[in-house]
């Protein structure tokens, strides 16, 4: 006969294992769970340059695509799959409508313990507080 207590307790232990790399920024950064806001000027827009979900997963894959394209081929301008077109561009185009880089992307950020490097060169938004 198995020990199906000790299995439990082995799965337990090896899945608390195998989350260890991510133990260190639970305590260091905040465990409240991201709450990113949106500007006035965003939920006036009502939308982003792609659907929610779509961009919670994959904003960095469509940033990484539109440096890409806009620096390499000088290629600007994005159509979004509603048909409105966007500048292709971290500062004129995502961080106007979030303009709250602090409560908005570091949220997030700041919880997964990222610190995207853009910042070193792009200029950060000026924030009124
Ligand atoms: C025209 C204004 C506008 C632009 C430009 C824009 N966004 Fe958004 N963004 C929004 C709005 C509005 C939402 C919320 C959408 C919703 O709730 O359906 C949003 C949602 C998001 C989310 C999901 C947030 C969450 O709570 O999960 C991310 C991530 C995001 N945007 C990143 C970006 C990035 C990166 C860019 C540039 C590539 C960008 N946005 C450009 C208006 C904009
Ligand atoms: C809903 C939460 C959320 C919001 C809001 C958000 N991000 Fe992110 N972002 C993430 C996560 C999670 C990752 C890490 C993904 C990974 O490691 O695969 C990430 C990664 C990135 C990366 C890649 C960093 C790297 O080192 O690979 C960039 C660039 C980025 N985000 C830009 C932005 C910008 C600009 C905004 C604000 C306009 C923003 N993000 C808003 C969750 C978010
Ligand atoms: C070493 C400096 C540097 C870093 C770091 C950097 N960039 Fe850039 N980026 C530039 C320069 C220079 C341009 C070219 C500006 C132009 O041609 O308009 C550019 C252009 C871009 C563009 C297209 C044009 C525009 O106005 O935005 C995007 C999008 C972009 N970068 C996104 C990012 C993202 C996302 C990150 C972080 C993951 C990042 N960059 C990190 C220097 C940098």
């Amino acid at each position: 006969m198995y020990d199906s207590g000790k299995i439990i307790v082995g799965l337990i232990v090896g899945i608390g294992l195998l989350l260890f790399p991510f133990w260190p920024s639970a305590g260091k950064y905040s465990s409240k769970a991201p709450e990113p806001e949106l500007t006035v000027k965003a939920k006036d827009a009502k939308a982003c340059v792609e659907s929610k979900t779509y961009m919670t997963t994959h904003h960095m894959k469509l940033l990484d695509a539109w440096r890409n394209e806009a620096v390499r081929q000088a290629d600007r301008l994005y159509r979004s799959s509603s048909g409105k077109i966007y500048e292709k561009s971290l500062q004129n185009a995502c961080m106007d409508c979030h303009a709250n880089k602090s409560t908005f992307c570091d949220q997030c950020h700041n919880y997964m313990g990222v610190n995207p490097f853009c910042w070193d060169c792009h200029l950060e938004p000026k924030e009124s507080t």
